[in-house]
């Protein structure tokens, strides 16, 4: 049978990844037929809260599952690994400006970085959810010079799922009646769902939804705060739909996008549609034999340009506060 592929998990004893975790070993990660090993990452002092993920991981009795290691060195646990996802990020606590919140995962994505450089295995892919995604990603990149930058990306795949989702409501379609879906720009507030290419069993969307009320004031402001939606109504922030959308990004990237279809990955730019080069930043993008390419040639319109501008001069900003940090060259 295949060799297991080593799969690194950050932030692994966090609330993403008491979900997480018991999805890749039951194969929604990597297919029915492909044993994985789990590395795990952690802070020490949330190791013992660890330990006790992994029991329950054992009492799982998952046949795919091959082995699991766990520590809180980076060094030793991104030994070999042929996939990270990287979860683990310190959270903005109340009052934190998102300055704080940068410098903060500054050092935890610098190790990171590095410890993957030096360690991961040479078709390392890394996919970065913990916040502020972008940059984390941004900053992980550029700490690890041996490693393609293509094999950087970040999570806007929650972002996208949740504009099908509200999309599909809107029209009465069910979410397999929507292709062709676009997150542009940011993970955060200032991204920008693409109407104008999705499509409801074939037929343009925002044709079909014809009304730019509704999508300006009802569906962009519920996708850009749909995170702050969820934390008010549960009192705790998105995590089984961020385990869920993080398989999703990670199993397309690996495994490749349906005939016909695309998907929002947050990837370092190429200069396309005019977002600056080297911003991680989401694309519509397509996967084949395991590596994505940014769909072309899509037509933006005026309403779009502003949206997709607004939201990639937030990352310009962001990856200027970081190079002042010195985390980034
Ligand atoms: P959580 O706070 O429950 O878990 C995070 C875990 O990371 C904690 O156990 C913590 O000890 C660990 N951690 C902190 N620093 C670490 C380090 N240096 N190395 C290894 N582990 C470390 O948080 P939760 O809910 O699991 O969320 C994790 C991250 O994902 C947050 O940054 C959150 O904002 C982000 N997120 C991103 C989404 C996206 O769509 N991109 C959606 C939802 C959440």
């Amino acid at each position: 049978s295949n060799a297991p592929v080593k799969v690194a998990v950050t932030g692994a004893a966090g609330q993403i990844c008491y979900n997480l975790l018991f999805r890749i070993a039951s194969g929604a990660l990597l297919g029915p037929d492909q044993p994985v090993e789990l590395r795990l990452l952690e802070i020490t002092p949330a190791l013992k809260a660890l330990e006790g993920v992994v029991m329950e991981l054992d009492d799982s009795a998952f046949p795919l599952l091959s082995g699991v290691q766990i520590g809180d060195d980076a060094n030793t646990v991104f030994d070999g690994v042929n996939l990270a996802l990287l979860i683990g990020a310190r959270p903005r606590s109340k009052g934190m400006e998102r300055a704080d919140l940068l410098e903060a995962n500054g050092a935890i994505f610098t190790t990171q970085g590095r410890a993957l450089n030096d360690h991961a295995a040479a078709d390392i892919k890394v996919l970065v959810t913990g916040n502020p995604a972008n940059t984390n990603a941004l900053i992980a990149m550029s700490n690890a010079p041996d490693i393609p930058r293509q094999r950087f990306n970040a999570l806007t795949r929650l972002d996208h799922n949740r504009a099908k989702a509200q999309l599909a409501a809107k029209v009465g379609a069910t979410v397999s009646d929507i292709t062709h879906m676009t997150i542009w720009g940011n993970h955060s507030a200032t991204q920008y769902p693409d109407l104008f290419h999705a499509l409801v069993r074939g037929q343009n969307a925002a044709d079909l939804v014809n009304d730019q009320e509704w999508l300006e004031s009802t569906f962009l402001p519920t996708v850009q705060q749909r995170g702050a939606a969820i934390i008010e109504a549960r009192g705790a922030s998105s995590a089984a739909s961020a385990a869920n959308a993080t398989i999703d990004h990670m199993h397309d990237w690996v495994l490749g996008t349906p005939e016909n279809d695309w998907v929002s990955m947050s990837v370092p730019s190429d200069g396309s549609y005019g977002v600056p080069e080297g911003l991680i930043s989401s694309f519509p993008c397509t996967v084949s034999g395991g590596e994505y390419s940014i769909v072309q040639g899509l037509e933006i319109n005026d309403f779009s340009r502003a949206k997709i501008d607004a939201s990639t001069a937030e990352l310009a900003e962001e990856r200027e506060a970081v190079r002042s940090l010195g985390l980034i060259s």
